[in-house]
């Protein structure tokens, strides 16, 4: 069990969320919600007391598995030893015990060395080596890298290591913070199945609407300046929260309406011989006072892609026989394809299939080792990179509005602002430091300079991680009313169904041209 009590965070001059109060049982799957910036993550680590709250008090079970971030920090750890340290107790206990084993044998070191057996045993850790190779098993790691070093393996398996670590040690709460980010569908249904059998209490936050439906029994969605519970899933909320609102926003109107009905009683008896009907009255306005509702957090960003005014050629690029590999890994083969002006391709396959290393090898990131892509005749193309400090250095001192002027050489003070108000960063937000972003406003920013600038081809991989759904609805508008050709990798079946009339599919190890849309290609596949 988890509780809170009196939560309240300020950042800046924001008010995140006020006086919190809650309890989160074991046996419940509880979905974090709410729009990019509401303080999801903030309150994750206000729960670990990573962060300080403004005011308030929490309570903790024992043992707590946290879905960490900072993949640098475990670098030179094989990917067992990193799955193992999710369980601390087991793991400090393990490091001193080797340490004890390399020194001199004396009686005292051999009966130190017996009480931290039994704390192994007690941890489970003599399967602890087997039990992090279920995990990495199940999160689709291939055997031969177990005892690999972190930073051998590429990013986006770093992380799932990561949240093997977080679930490791049978925790007795779970934290997760957009677990589902590095996962392919595949690996999202292993989780899926791990968490719905998981009996301690589980805080997950998702933008992923599908995920969020399958595997939670309660959300708690952070909006009006508070947390409020709701028993059901995501749908569930939505429905229930819109329903209560309406009905608080109907009795304000029906309140309202009779207040001012008494007023004009009172104004007009006010000053005659009716006084104690008029008092009456009086009393009644006080006692009917409306509620101050505060205001939704959610808001949708407005999305549009500007064409140079020089049209470009008819062909955007021209793919001819390219190869990329990576040792014995043999991503992309031969692959040859001529992409007109204004398609529209959405890219999909697994992870680690090769859609990122496609893309940089298109955008001219990454060079092949045979073949070649080139862009076509007057092409400006945008680059939006899984990985956004690829792209946003976020160790820069620099504030959202100085770095999008670093993005377009003579671009006006007002186009800039335009820009960040469209993309939902009005008023003082506009200064804000891009240190402080969260994974949804980083996102943000940068379709915030794709947007500033003039393309005709836009490369996207993966925009939709982290953004809220109302921001990738409103990407996937902004995708289908461009004008130019727009390549994007994503997981989101929405997103490519919305915007994409052909695909790249990386199917059975082999890249695929598909002349159609994402539901034709899923019907041809069952079919
Ligand atoms: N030290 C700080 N100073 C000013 N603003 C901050 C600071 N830390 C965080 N913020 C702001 O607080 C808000 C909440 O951030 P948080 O990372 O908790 O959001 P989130 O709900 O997790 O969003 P996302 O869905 O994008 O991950 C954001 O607007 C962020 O920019
Ligand atoms: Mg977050």
């Amino acid at each position: 069990m988890i509780t809170l009590k009196d939560i309240s965070k300020t950042v800046g001059s924001r008010s995140l969320f006020t006086n919190i109060t809650a309890s989160f049982s074991s046996g419940n799957r509880y979905g974090l919600t709410g729009p990019n910036g509401a303080g999801k993550s903030t309150l994750l680590k206000i729960i670990m007391k990573q962060e300080p709250a403004t005011t308030g008090q929490i309570s903790l079970p024992r043992k707590v598995g946290f879905l960490k971030q900072n993949i640098h920090d475990f670098e030179n750890y094989s990917l067992r030893d990193c799955i193992i340290m999710g369980n601390e107790r087991l793991w400090n206990v393990m490091c001193e015990r080797d340490k004890l084993y390399e020194g001199e044998m004396t009686d005292e070191v051999g009966m130190k060395l017996a009480e931290l057996e039994d704390v192994i045993a007690e941890e489970d850790g003599y399967s602890a080596d087997t039990e992090a190779e279920i995990f990495l098993q199940g999160i689709g790691i291939e055997e031969d890298s177990y005892d690999k070093l972190m930073k051998e393996i590429p990013t986006d398996l770093q992380f799932r290591v990561l949240l093997c670590q977080a679930l490791f040690g049978k925790p007795e709460a779970l934290l997760l913070d957009e677990p589902t980010n590095h996962l392919d569908l595949t690996s999202i249904g292993w989780l899926e199945e791990f968490l719905m059998k998981y009996e301690g209490t589980l805080i997950v936050v998702s933008h992923d609407r599908h995920f969020l439906n399958s595997v939670t029994t309660h959300i708690a969605d952070i909006d009006y300046d508070t947390l409020i519970v709701y028993p059901g899933n995501y749908d569930e909320m939505i429905v229930a929260k819109t329903s209560t609102r309406k009905r608080a926003e109907d009795e304000n109107k029906s309140k309202e309406k009779k207040i001012a009905h008494l007023k004009e009683f009172v104004s007009k008896f006010g000053a005659g011989s009716r006084a104690s009907q008029v008092q009456s009255r009086v009393r009644e306005i006080n006692r009917l006072q409306p509620q101050d509702l505060k205001e939704s957090n959610i808001q949708r960003p407005f999305i549009r892609f500007k064409q140079p005014e020089k049209e470009c050629g008819k062909i955007t690029l021209t793919i001819d026989s390219l190869s990329k590999s990576f040792g014995e890994n043999h991503v992309i083969k031969n692959f040859s394809y001529e992409v007109l002006r204004d398609s529209k391709i959405g890219v999909i396959g697994n992870n680690g299939a090769g859609k990122t290393t496609l893309l940089k090898l298109l955008s001219g990131i990454v060079t092949p080792d045979t073949g070649s892509a080139k862009l076509g005749h007057e092409v400006k193309l945008g680059y939006f990179s899984q990985n956004h400090e690829e792209i946003l250095d976020k160790s820069q001192k620099t504030n959202l509005f100085e770095w999008l002027k670093t993005k377009k050489a003579k671009a006006y003070d007002q186009d800039i602002r335009s820009v960040l108000g469209k993309m939902l960063f009005a008023g003082d937000d506009a200064f804000k430091e891009i240190s402080k972003l969260s994974g949804g406003e980083c996102a943000r920013l940068i379709i915030a300079s794709l947007m500033l600038n003039e393309h005709n081809l836009l490369i996207m991989d993966e925009p939709n991680n982290h953004l809220d759904l109302e921001a990738v609805s409103a990407l996937a508008v902004g995708l289908s009313e461009f004008k130019g050709t727009a390549i994007v990798a994503s997981h989101d079946r929405d997103l490519i169904s919305q915007f994409a009339t052909s695909l790249f599919v990386f199917e059975d190890d082999k890249l695929i041209f598909f002349d159609g849309t994402l539901d034709q290609y899923l019907e041809k596949k069952s079919s």
